[in-house]
């Protein structure tokens, strides 16, 4: 028997569109992007990048992180978890802005650069100003010996493998998976956190890979509920803590690859603007899983239940109240608070995914954007 295969379906191993097999390969690739970077008793997280620079991360008074697009998602994220793990302030900028901002920038300050390319103009730039005042500049890239990974002084790849869909996935769950990684590993150095938190929250990480396979499994029904929203013309994404930086992702991926209008919004910000948007034809995606703040997402959720509006929820699996609430419910694996973002984002990226084939559009190369943008 002949197998008849052109060679754009043999590069796709199987799937419609890159995209689709690049969210499917997450388990594979986070796999690759945590080995041999935490020790196999979960004591210890090895970066080298950080190792062989100690004393800069010990006496930083300041670190920056800059990037562009879901890289600066990826950053909000990583911002988070080096204040709160290593107690060193941490800013987010787009590195566009930071560019021209004539930012106070000295060498007792780390600048980290996220790009998956290793090629955005303005990231670039953004590292040659830092440079300039003196600051140490770490990377954190995907594609090795890019333009960014040279002119960093050291960083860590995030071995994800090729990204070739322009709306970026697989790279941003290694973006985020790696800079927990860095934020625990500055945390130890620091001694800023417990042996044991150190050692539960790695041990968390390691099993990251097999609950993004099992929450891959609500693949056929989100293709399923994207049906009701395909004519929508509208989304809002809310979410918490770690989880507003999700919201705000979520909202790109829809927006960039289905071009239906998407926000993204701190779920306690819904009563200072987005409240008076909602009615039955505005759908909110609450990011709504087990953590500190739940019960205030749940009255959100209410919220926009008792004003008509429609509402798919991501929830912790076992969650007993959101349920009777939502029109639609995503169950995921349960995981501490600042490893959920990774973990949610996979069904927010199904959903962009299933509504923009439904739409016809052309998800691997949506209109107008380009994978890298090399100009500014
Ligand atoms: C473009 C891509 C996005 C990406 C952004 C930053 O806009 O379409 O997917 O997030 O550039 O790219 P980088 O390669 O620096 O992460």
């Amino acid at each position: 028997q002949t197998l008849r295969m052109s060679v754009s379906q043999l590069e796709k191993g199987g799937y419609p569109h890159f995209m689709l097999k690049e969210i499917f390969e997450q388990p594979n690739t986070l796999f690759d992007c945590i080995r041999g970077r935490i020790s196999a008793d979960g004591t210890k997280v090895q970066l080298s990048g950080i190792e062989d620079n100690a004393s800069r991360f010990i006496n930083a008074k300041r670190i920056v992180l800059v990037a562009c697009g879901t890289s600066w998602h990826a950053g909000l994220i990583g911002g988070r978890l080096i204040e709160e793990l290593a107690r060193i302030p941490a800013r987010v900028e787009y590195a566009s802005e930071f560019r021209y901002a004539n930012p106070v920038i000295s060498s007792d300050d780390i600048v980290i650069a996220i790009s998956q390319s290793g090629e955005t103009a303005d990231t670039l730039a953004a590292i040659k100003l830092a440079k300039e005042r003196g600051a140490f500049v770490y990377g954190v890239c995907n594609v090795v010996g890019s333009s960014i990974a040279r002119a960093t002084d050291t960083g860590t790849y995030i071995h994800v493998g090729p990204e070739i869909g322009v709306a970026s996935t697989k790279a941003f769950t290694g973006q985020v998976t790696v800079l927990t990684m860095m934020a625990l590993a500055i945390a130890q150095l620091k001694g800023t956190i417990s042996p044991d938190a150190l050692r539960s929250t790695a041990q968390s990480i390691c099993k990251i890979p097999s609950q993004i396979k099992q929450t891959l499994k609500l693949n056929d029904k989100i293709e399923q509920l994207s049906r009701t929203y395909t004519y929508v013309h509208n989304f809002l994404y809310l979410g918490r803590g770690y989880n507003y930086p999700t919201a705000l992702e979520g909202a790109l991926k829809l927006k960039e690859i289905s071009y239906i209008h998407a926000e993204g919004y701190p779920a306690a910000e819904m009563k200072h603007g987005p409240i008076a948007l909602i009615d039955k034809e505005l759908p909110t995606v609450f990011i709504a899983p087990k953590d500190e703040l739940h019960e205030k997402v749940v009255s959100n959720i209410q919220q926009v239940k008792a004003r008509g509006g429609s509402v798919i929820a991501i929830v912790t699996a076992g969650d007993e109240i959101i349920p009777s609430m939502a029109d639609h419910v995503l169950e995921i694996p349960s995981s501490p608070e600042c490893l959920s973002p990774i973990i949610a984002s996979i069904p927010l990226q199904l959903l962009a995914y299933h509504i923009a084939v439904m739409k016809g559009c052309d998800v691997d190369m949506p209109r107008n954007l380009a994978k890298s943008v090399t100009v500014e």
